[in-house]
């Protein structure tokens, strides 16, 4: 590795349109914050800058559902956010946000450089447009029904059900979410940023400049230069964003993820005048040889942080490039998929007032499982066994005994150390405390933090193995074979509790980058100054000075319940259900059902389709069997429908029109290809037709005469 002066960290500026969950920590924000720490810690030249992402359509949209501005949406996210980082323990140098002032000015003007050296190409195309809200529609903006699933509240850009990607003209019934309006295609113009006139030199540089990446980050630039890249449009139609610093460019801002990276270099000005040193290449030697510039991300962030950021740098000239890119995978929670939309999710600000006085718990868990070369999970089950079974049983444990003992049986004071008398245990105990720095330093400089994090707990596993096999608790009442005086044991008992010590001072510093309370508890017990905590000092044998007087012992961590457990998976479920519940409000609302508006829409028809779009539905005449109330859901009914070779379960909300013992029996006409879906829990394999009054009541379909169940319908 290069010698670098100056170390620069960045993580990734989350969105401030929802707060912070573990999944963000354990990706980012964690494994960031122990480099930082790690290198403070070894006296480097380092700053660690973040701040909130505010732009971008998903705080629009978020604004537009809440009915605020996206302003007040940013206020409230950016100080939830920053508060979530804080009492994690999360230390930047500066947190910061990109609505600020220094930033627009920052990001514009880079912007206006490139369009000055004329690094860009104008293109005119055809976008959607609302004309009521006269303004153009990014396919977030557009909703209507998925054609995959029939979800009728899909995204022209996904559908949020069945996860499939959508383009806005798939959308059946597409409507802008400002206004309504039917979307009408327009021209507009942009300034689209030339990928591919940088990929040579992109290949060159990453792959084969940097050989050294993680595989994952290293294979995902492969297979983005290989396939080719693009002209990507730098600036969209909207008025929430930097603001396009060309004349004629109303109602234009740039791209979100052109500004937000140059939010790393706006908050590095705002910490420091001294930012050039920071991000400009000086004339040094190498090109790199000033700044080691590091970015932490998640894996989805990937192509932005080593194909597009960089190749703005490079275009723009005389910043700095990234060193190394460390993105991690995802984590999951109880075997699913993160998701915000279905709340599946554990948030930090729900955890600390929850687990007071347990950060560092949750960031042991959060390292320990950290997924760095991919996907992990995270069970709540695991969380109370590891915090049981390591921080309590192996590292608090080793510190605890340590201190009971030695003021049980050293007067409360750092007890001499017999060099004479050192056995063959002892001597290897030293050896281990000597060479574990060299081993987690290693680890932590090649982003294995789990690893590094590994070595410290089996140092501390050594020390409980040390005492067991001495049992200096013995020797207290052991006469000494063959001597006459007492002071042979003591000397046993002062060695071994000595060395004890010596290593509790050690298991302090190394523990410092990842739990940095804990550490800080372990400082007090101790009563050290904070330079002891320097890095340099791990390895060495004489911490704490003989005679010196130590705290009495204080435990560093508690036991978790099961309660405790049992109530947040418990938690975690009923959220996710509240979730799901307001989305099938939110549709049943939409599509007519229990709706409040009564008038009838005759402008709500929709676009006419071809044969070929009917006949994708396989409709089937069947006979309910059973029925029955879905539990604390007052629209749902639960059936049992016989379709003549199989019976479906089918969750249908027309429990406010009829009651399951009046239609059991009846026959109904089933949608029977339509993807199942979970509803309360329960999957409904199907969709029952109905017809709808005036008022509002719901009617079944069914055949003029009994037909045999599973008769096709068309
Ligand atoms: N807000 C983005 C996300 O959460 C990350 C932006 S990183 C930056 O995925 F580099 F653009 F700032
Ligand atoms: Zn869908």
């Amino acid at each position: 590795m290069k010698d670098f002066k100056r170390i620069l960290v960045t993580a990734a500026l989350p969105y401030a349109n929802g707060p912070v969950h573990i999944g963000h920590m354990a990706g980012v924000y964690i494994p960031a914050d122990i480099y930082v720490r790690y290198q403070r810690a070894q006296k480097r030249d380092i700053k660690f800058v973040c701040g909130s992402d505010e732009h971008g359509v998903p705080i629009t949209i978020r604004a537009m559902k809440e009915g605020v501005s996206p302003q007040q949406i940013v206020d409230k996210y950016h100080a939830i956010i920053k508060e979530s980082f804080a009492q994690m323990g999360i230390l930047f140098d500066i947190y910061s946000r990109t609505s600020n002032k220094v930033h627009h000015e920052t990001a514009a003007t880079f912007f206006k450089k490139m369009y000055d050296d004329d690094l860009f190409e104008e293109k005119e195309t055809e976008q959607y447009y609302d004309e009521k809200a006269k303004t153009f529609l990014a396919d977030r903006y557009i909703t209507g029904t998925c054609p995959i699933c029939g979800n009728p509240n899909a995204y022209g850009d996904q559908c949020e059900r069945c996860g499939t990607s959508l383009s806005p003209e798939q959308l059946i019934n597409p409507k802008s979410t400002l206004s309504d309006a039917v979307p009408v295609k327009k021209k507009t113009k942009h300034w689209y940023f030339p990928l591919q006139n940088y990929e040579a030199w992109l290949k060159e540089w990453i792959l084969e400049g940097h050989t050294e990446w993680k595989n994952n980050v290293y294979g995902q630039c492969k297979s983005w230069l290989d396939n080719g890249l693009q002209s990507r449009a730098m600036t969209r139609d909207s008025n929430w964003g930097v603001k396009v610093p060309l004349p004629g460019a109303e109602g234009k801002v740039l791209y979100v993820w052109f500004d937000a990276p140059i939010g790393y270099i706006s908050a590095t000005k705002e910490l420091t005048e001294k930012w050039e040193d920071y991000w400009c290449k000086k004339d040094l030697p190498t090109e790199q040889a000033g700044t080691r510039l590091i970015h932490f991300i998640g894996k989805d962030n990937i192509v932005f942080h080593c194909i597009i950021f960089p190749a703005m740098l490079r275009a723009h000239g005389n910043f700095v490039l990234p060193d190394n890119v460390p993105a991690n995978e995802f984590l999951n929670i109880e075997g699913e998929k993160v998701s915000t939309s279905r709340n599946w999710a554990v948030w930090v600000h729900e955890y600390v007032k929850d687990f007071p006085g347990c950060e560092d718990v949750l960031r042991y868990m959060l390292c320990a499982n950290m997924p760095e070369t991919k996907d992990n999970d995270f069970t709540w089950k695991d969380f109370q066994e590891r915090n049981n079974s390591e921080l309590v049983a192996i590292f608090g444990n080793f510190v605890n005994r340590t201190f009971v003992l030695m003021h049980k049986l050293c007067g409360g004071k750092v007890p001499k150390l017999h060099e004479d008398i050192l056995d063959n245990t002892d001597k290897a105990l030293i050896e281990e405390i000597k060479n574990a720095k060299g081993k987690i330093e290693k680890a932590i400089e090649e982003f294995h933090f789990r690893d590094a994090l590994f070595e410290v707990i089996d140092l501390a596993r050594k020390g409980n193995k040390y005492l067991q096999e001495k049992e200096p608790w013995k020797k207290a009442s052991e006469p000494v074979a063959g001597s006459p005086e007492s002071g042979a044991n003591q000397q046993l008992i002062d060695n071994c509790l000595h060395l004890c010590l010596q290593l509790t001072a050690n298991l302090a510093i190394l523990i410092n980058p990842f739990l940095p309370n804990t550490a800080k508890k372990m400082q007090h017990l101790m009563k050290v100054v904070d330079k002891m905590m320097d890095w340099e000092n791990a390895g060495k044998l004489k911490l704490l000075s003989v005679g010196y007087s130590l705290r009495p012992p204080e435990l560093l961590f508690r036991k978790i319940e099961d309660e405790e457990i049992k109530a947040q998976v418990e938690k975690l479920r009923a959220n996710a259900l509240k979730a799901q519940e307001k989305t099938n409000t939110m549709e049943e609302n939409k599509s007519g059902a229990g709706s409040q508006e009564s008038e009838p829409q005759t402008s709500n028809l929709k676009p006419q389709i071809v044969y070929d779009d009917f006949a994708k539905l396989e409709l089937k005449a069947g006979t309910i069997t059973a029925c029955e109330k879905v539990e604390k859901a007052d629209k749902l009914l639960k059936l049992e429908v016989d379709l003549g070779t199989e019976k479906r379960t089918i969750v249908s909300g027309i429990a406010q029109h009829y009651k399951p013992e009046e239609i059991t029996g009846k026959q109904v006409i089933v949608v029977v290809n339509l993807a199942p879906r979970k509803m309360r829990g329960i999957e409904s394999q199907g969709m029952i037709l109905t017809a709808e009054d005036k008022n509002g009541k719901l009617y079944l379909l069914k055949p003029e005469n009994t037909v045999e169940p599973g008769s096709t319908v068309s």
